[in-house]
């Protein structure tokens, strides 16, 4: 029996089981994938003593995402572009990571909108801004950073060669087509980043939160009339590259859709 899993610490609400599991059922691939907690003082140890003789694959989540690479033996462009790795596979014998939260973004994005040569607002400079900023940059898309903390986004602006803004309030929303809200606000509650005049039906919304699904950011949105993208969309479709990159097959993201739902 293949074996997989995701690791993280803790791990206690992580999707990842459920969307995998719905896989193989479609594909009748005999393998099994567990939720695994692995403290960080512990990760090193446990690539080499569990993951290397025992295991076909991985997805890796927080708080690892991003010191998982120094034990790994090559490391995919994404994933050194992006400064994360969240799968891990086996490459010619070789334990390699790479990073699939930019394909998940961008074929999330891709469900309303085409991102080339769009206008594209980012906000927030974490983990997950960087994937999303790599998955933009990828697919052409005219890309402006904003986040709380200036400097941050001056870095990060830097680093990929794309524009910051500085004030919110100082832009015209109407000069973007496409905005991504990446912070950690409206993640279990019910405030936005933006303010509801904002919006326009120009706009596509993006928010990678989902819990809650409907964000407020994007319930200001779409009372306006704009096209919105939720964030299961992102988490369903890089769970399907996932499962492209250890099996080999396309899957059809309604059946991990409805395993999320479900
Ligand atoms: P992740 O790795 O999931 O992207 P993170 O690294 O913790 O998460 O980043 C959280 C992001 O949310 C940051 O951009 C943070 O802004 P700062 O860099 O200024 O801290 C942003 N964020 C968190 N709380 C915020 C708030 N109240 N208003 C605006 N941005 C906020």
């Amino acid at each position: 029996m293949k074996k997989f899993a995701v690791i993280g610490f803790p791990i206690t609400h992580s999707k990842s089981p459920a969307l995998h599991n719905a896989g193989f059922q479609e594909f009748q691939i005999e393998a099994e994938f567990e939720a695994i907690e692995v403290p960080p003082e512990n990760l090193e140890l446990w690539i080499k003593n569990e993951f290397r003789p025992n295991f076909q694959g991985a997805a890796v989540t927080i708080p690892h995402k991003e010191t998982i690479g120094k034990f790994l033996d090559l490391e995919s462009e994404a994933a050194s572009k992006i400064g994360a790795v969240n799968t891990l596979y086996w490459e010619k014998g070789k334990l390699a990571g790479t990073n699939t939260d930019c394909i998940g973004a961008l074929k999330a994005l891709q469900t309303r909108v085409n991102p080339s040569g769009k206008k594209a607002l980012i906000l927030g400079a974490g983990g997950a801004s960087r994937a999303i900023i790599f998955a933009l940059c990828m697919a052409q898309a005219d890309v402006f950073l904003w986040n709380r903390t200036k400097e941050k986004a001056e870095r990060l602006a830097q680093e990929f060669k794309i524009s910051h803004i500085d004030l919110l309030e100082k832009i015209n929303p109407e000069d973007f087509d496409i905005i991504i809200n990446t912070t950690s606000v409206g993640l279990n509650e019910m405030k936005s980043v933006l303010p509801a005049s904002f919006w326009s039906p120009h706009h596509t919304a993006f928010d990678i939160v989902y819990s809650p699904l409907e964000t407020q950011f994007l319930r200001d949105a779409q009372n306006a009339g704009a096209h919105v993208v939720t964030g299961d969309h992102m988490l369903v479709h890089q769970a399907v590259e996932q499962f492209r990159i250890w099996h080999g097959v396309d899957l059809d993201p309604d059946v991990m859709s409805e395993a999320f739902f479900g």
